[in-house]
């Protein structure tokens, strides 16, 4: 087989984007039972990062374009039985399984950061970015403008939990944190297998996927 010319795949966002969330990842998650505002100002950043991405995901160069790499389950399980039994179709973008997976981490991104924002907001905290910007539905819940604030009233609603005054705020619990926990779990289930796919893609199709998302660039076979 003549190993050909190399062709670019990755642009430089998807590749900064993607080497820039996995240390965030890691310390949002390392840093979620600390007190501080790191865990939250990481978790911001994840949620800027994905949000970027889902932009460039309409507007970026061809392999960055969802709709280069939008496809139905079946193509995606046919794929992973072609992994298992056969020879696999070679894509030059992301295959029909990496896809999904793909899909699945922006969606559950976004479901941990915003179930963060909750979590903290039930806990009778201010989820500001520090810059005096916050969001309406925490905002119109408590009365001043300092990281620990005060309900107003002896039973707030937020985004549908019920929460009564408790002398500690910290300890307050809703079902926000319980998915944002859930989910945190979760993303780490997804990277689990994201990284077990491509190392058996990598094996198969006898290509380094790892540095391709690092340079770039494919060995395309002709
Ligand atoms: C050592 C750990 C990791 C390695 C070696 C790795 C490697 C890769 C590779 C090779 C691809 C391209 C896969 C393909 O299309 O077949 C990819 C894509 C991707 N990975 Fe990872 N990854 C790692 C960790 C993570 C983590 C921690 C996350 C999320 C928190 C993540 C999220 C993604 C996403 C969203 C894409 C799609 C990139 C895009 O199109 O923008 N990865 N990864
Ligand atoms: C990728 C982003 C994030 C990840 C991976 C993540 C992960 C985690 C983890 C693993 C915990 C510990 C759960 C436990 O064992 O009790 C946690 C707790 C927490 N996180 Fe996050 N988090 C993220 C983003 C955010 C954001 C953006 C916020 C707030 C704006 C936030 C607020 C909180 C709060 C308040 C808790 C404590 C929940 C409780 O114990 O009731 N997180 N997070």
């Amino acid at each position: 087989m003549n190993k050909n010319n190399q062709i670019r795949v990755w642009d430089l966002f998807v590749r900064v984007f993607h080497w820039s969330l996995l240390p965030l990842f890691f310390v949002a998650y390392l840093t979620g039972e600390e007190k501080g505002p790191l865990h939250r100002y990481v978790g911001y950043a994840v949620l800027g990062l994905v949000a970027s991405r889902i932009v460039w995901g309409f507007c970026g160069t061809r392999h960055a374009l969802f709709s280069d790499f939008i496809c139905s389950p079946a193509k995606a399980l046919t794929y992973l039985k072609e992994l298992v039994t056969g020879k696999p179709t070679h894509y030059a973008g992301h295959n029909p399984a990496a896809a999904w997976m793909i899909f699945f981490f922006l969606a559950n991104s976004i479901l941990v950061c915003l179930t963060g924002y909750a979590a903290y907001a039930a806990k009778g905290k201010n989820p500001s970015l520090g810059f005096g910007i916050t969001f309406s539905i925490v905002e119109s819940a408590y009365a001043d403008d300092d990281g620990k604030r005060e309900h107003k009233g002896k039973r707030e609603h937020h985004g549908g939990n019920l929460e009564s005054d408790r002398e500690d705020d910290d300890d307050r619990d809703s079902v926000w944190s319980d998915i944002h926990e859930m989910s945190a779990q979760f993303m780490l289930f997804l990277i689990g297998l994201h990284i077990i796919g491509v190392a058996v893609s990598s094996r198969k199709h006898n290509e380094n996927l790892v540095r391709s998302m690092i340079t770039g660039n494919k060995d395309m076979y002709l």
